[in-house]
């Protein structure tokens, strides 16, 4: 496939409507999800995709009721536990965003052997978004900022957009080239939102457990369409101007 993106973030969302679809417990759609997240994962690595951003969780998500929030901390400490030696296996280096300090002690753990285990990896960088939300992201770093303008370190003249965009997260990737949303909302819902300024922007109404390496192929079919402008005219990015 030509137009590839590099980098890929997906919200992942439909699971609780999945499970309601087929009058099952909400908990079955986020089980049903964990096998989609392991299938394009795999498919993104096997298509070499160099990065791909999955929101697992965000800051808001803990105003769900309090059984759910349990039973998703626990199938992310399993689905981990089951998953992470196939995916250093398939050479995919995973690290997380977000504030994981709030997790359990056993859940950090996990977390953090994952990190360990994958570390050396030079396939696939997989970055799992949990207790992430894009407010939470920017407010640490202007607290960053003025951290560093009090002591001293920077000057207030300093502050750029390349200075914000090192102070967020994943800001050792480039920024995503294209984001998915599954379930047919059409909105971002606190995730990157500095990262993704400049992102193609694609809604698939299908529910998180339907979607498969099909679907992300219809997504990377449509990136594929898009002319991204960056603020330009259409006639600079064809270069069939003199002026272009
Ligand atoms: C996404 O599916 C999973 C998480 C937010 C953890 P939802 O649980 O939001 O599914 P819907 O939107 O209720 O169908
Ligand atoms: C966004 O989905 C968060 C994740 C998929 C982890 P939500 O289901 O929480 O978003 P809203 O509440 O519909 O905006
Ligand atoms: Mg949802």
């Amino acid at each position: 496939m030509s137009d590839l993106p590099s980098h890929v973030a997906i919200i992942m969302d439909g699971n609780g409507r999945w499970a309601k679809k087929r009058f099952l417990p909400r908990n079955f759609g986020h089980k049903a999800g964990v096998k989609t997240t392991r299938n394009i994962i795999e498919a993104c690595s096997d298509l070499g995709i160099k990065a791909l951003t999955l929101f697992a969780f965000s800051s808001e998500n803990w105003n769900r009721p309090k059984k759910e929030v349990g039973l998703l901390m626990e199938l992310f400490f399993t689905s981990m536990q089951a998953q992470v030696k196939g995916l250093h296996e398939s050479n995919v280096r995973m690290q997380f965003i977000g504030d994981v300090s709030s997790f359990s002690e056993k859940l950090q753990q996990q977390i953090a052997r994952s990190v360990a285990l994958t570390k050396d990896n030079i396939g696939l960088e997989l970055r799992i978004a949990v207790n992430y939300g894009g407010r939470w992201d920017i407010t640490n770093a202007v607290r960053s900022i003025a951290r560093q303008v009090t002591a001293g370190e920077i000057d207030q003249e300093d502050i750029s957009d390349e200075l914000v965009s090192r102070m967020v997260s994943l800001s050792d990737l480039p920024a995503p080239d294209l984001f998915i949303r599954t379930g047919g909302e059409q909105r971002i819902s606190n995730f990157l939102l500095w990262q993704l300024a400049y992102t193609e922007l694609y809604f698939s109404d299908t529910l998180w457990p339907d979607f498969d390496e099909s679907e992300l192929e219809l997504a990377f079919k449509a990136f594929s369409s898009r002319q991204r402008r960056f603020g330009c005219t259409g006639e600079q990015v064809e270069g069939t101007k003199e002026d272009a």
